[in-house]
C-alpha cells in the first residue's frame, strides 16, 4: 500500500470542487440546478455551423502554438471594435483553452514563490488554487454590499493589502459571484495603486459582454498608462453560449503574453482546434447579436431576482454576469449557506451554491449562496415557484 500522500501540500485544504457535488446532488434528487453557470440553450447557429463546418473540412489537429490566426485576428478586431485597442496578432494574442487556462498560465508563467497576489474576494474558485501551485500566497481585499447593496471595497483595504512582495493585482469585472461592475473610479484606483508600486494587473473579463441596464464594460487596460502592465483575458464560453468547447484569450503587451505563454505551452500546448474558426465567426457577430444575449439574460436576472426577493432572501441585484447573490438570514437566521445548500435540493428540489467557497476568508461569505440567472425563463420561474413555496418551512 502507499504509505505517502499522493496530492501536493500546495493544494491541501483544495478537495472537489462545491460544483461537482451540487451537481451530483442535482442529479440524485432531480432538483433544479441553478447552482453551476452554463446556459441550458445552445449559442448562435452561425457559430456552431462553423464549428461542424471546420470538423467536416479536416481542421481536427493541433492548430498552430499562438491559436488559429483568424481567431487571433477576429480578436484583435473584437477589441478594437468594442474598446478601441489595438493589439498585433502575431505577438499580443494567445488562445488558451478557456479563461481557466489563460489564468493557470498567467500565474504560473509569472509567479514565483514567495510572490504576492492582491485579490478581491470572494473570487473564482481557480484563482486561489493557481497562486497555491505557484507556490505564491494570495491576499484578500474584501468586497461587500454597502447600504445600497452594491459590492464595494475600501481602497485603504488594497493599498494596505500590497507589500513589497505583491507582484501582481487579479481583477474580475463583471465579476462572479457578485455580479459587481467595477466603475471607472473604482478601476482608477486599481491602477493608481498598480502604477504607484508597479504592479502587473491581470484582468478575467470572461463576462464581457453580460452588462444590464445598459451599463458598458470598461477595460482597466484603457485606463491611462495601463495598457503596457495589463494582462487581458476572456473566453468565448459565456458570450456564445459554448461554456463546453474552453476556447479563451490573453491579450495584452508581449512580455506579459509571453510569460503567460511560457507556461501555457506546457499545460495544453493548444486545443479545440475547430471551435477556435467557429470562435472567430462568433467574435464577429453584429451587435444586434450582443444585444440580444444581454438583453434576453436580463429579464432572466428580472425573473430570479424577483423570485428570490418574494421568497424572503435579502437579494443583491447583480450589475452583469450569470449570478445573483443572496443573504439567507431572512429566511434562515443560523446563516449557515453551506448547510442551507446542502438542504435545498431535498427541501426545495433547487440546487444553489454556498459562496463562502469563493472567499479566502470563508466566514465573510457563510451567510451568502448564489444562484445563476443563465437559464430558460421557464426553468427559472419553477425553481422560484418552489423556492417561495418551500425555502422558509
Ligand atoms: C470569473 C470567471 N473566470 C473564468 C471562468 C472560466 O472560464 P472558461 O470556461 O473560459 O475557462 C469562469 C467560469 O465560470 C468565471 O466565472
Amino acid at each position: 500500500m502507499l504509505a505517502r500522500t499522493a496530492l501536493t501540500s500546495k493544494l491541501a485544504g483544495f478537495g472537489t470542487t462545491i460544483f461537482a457535488e451540487m451537481s451530483a446532488l442535482a442529479v440524485e434528487t432531480g432538483a433544479i440546478n441553478l447552482g453551476q453557470g452554463f446556459p441550458d440553450t445552445d449559442g448562435p447557429p452561425e457559430v456552431l455551423d462553423a464549428a461542424v463546418a471546420a470538423i467536416r473540412s479536416g481542421v481536427n489537429q493541433y492548430p498552430p502554438g499562438l491559436g488559429a490566426p483568424e481567431l487571433r485576428q477576429a480578436i484583435a478586431d473584437h477589441q478594437r471594435r468594442f474598446y478601441g485597442i489595438e493589439l498585433d496578432p502575431s505577438t499580443e494574442i494567445v488562445v488558451t483553452a478557456g479563461a481557466t487556462e489563460a489564468l493557470a498560465g498567467a500565474l504560473l508563467g509569472m509567479l514565483d514563490a514567495g510572490d504576492e497576489v492582491v485579490v478581491f474576494e470572494p473570487m473564482y474558485d481557480s484563482y486561489q488554487a493557481c497562486i497555491a501551485l505557484a507556490g505564491a500566497r494570495a491576499v484578500p481585499v474584501l468586497l461587500a454590499p454597502d447600504n445600497e447593496g452594491r459590492y464595494v471595497f475600501d481602497p485603504a483595504d488594497l493599498r494596505a493589502a500590497v507589500t513589497e512582495r505583491t507582484k501582481l493585482i487579479l481583477l474580475n469585472t463583471p465579476h462572479n459571484p457578485t455580479g459587481k461592475v467595477f466603475t471607472v473610479d473604482e478601476l482608477a484606483t486599481i491602477a493608481e495603486v498598480a502604477l504607484e508600486r508597479d504592479l502587473i494587473v491581470v484582468t478575467d473579463e470572461v463576462y464581457e459582454h453580460l452588462l444590464f441596464d445598459d451599463r458598458q464594460h470598461v477595460p482597466i487596460s484603457t485606463l491611462p498608462s495601463m495598457a503596457e502592465r495589463t494582462l487581458t483575458i476572456s473566453s468565448g464560453g459565456k458570450t456564445f453560449n459554448t461554456t463546453g468547447w474552453k476556447v479563451g484569450w490573453v491579450s495584452g503587451p508581449e512580455p506579459l503574453v509571453t510569460a503567460a505563454r511560457t507556461a501555457k505551452q506546457f499545460l495544453t500546448y493548444v486545443n479545440g482546434a475547430p471551435f477556435q474558426p467557429a470562435m472567430a465567426v462568433g467574435l464577429a457577430l453584429p451587435d444586434a447579436y450582443f444585444e440580444g444575449l444581454v438583453a434576453e439574460l436580463q429579464t432572466a436576472r428580472d425573473h430570479l431576482v424577483g423570485g428570490l426577493r418574494a421568497a424572503g432572501f435579502t437579494t443583491y441585484e447583480p450589475e452583469a454576469t450569470y449570478f445573483a447573490t443572496v443573504d439567507i438570514r431572512p429566511v434562515d437566521p443560523t446563516g449557515d449557506g453551506m448547510a442551507f445548500c446542502r438542504s435545498l435540493p431535498q427541501r426545495c428540489g433547487v440546487v444553489a451554491v454556498p459562496n463562502e467557497v469563493f472567499y479566502a476568508r470563508a466566514e465573510h461569505g457563510r451567510h451568502l449562496v448564489r444562484f445563476a440567472c443563465c437559464k430558460r425563463l421557464e426553468v427559472i420561474d419553477a425553481a422560484v415557484e418552489r423556492l417561495i413555496e418551500g425555502v422558509s418551512r
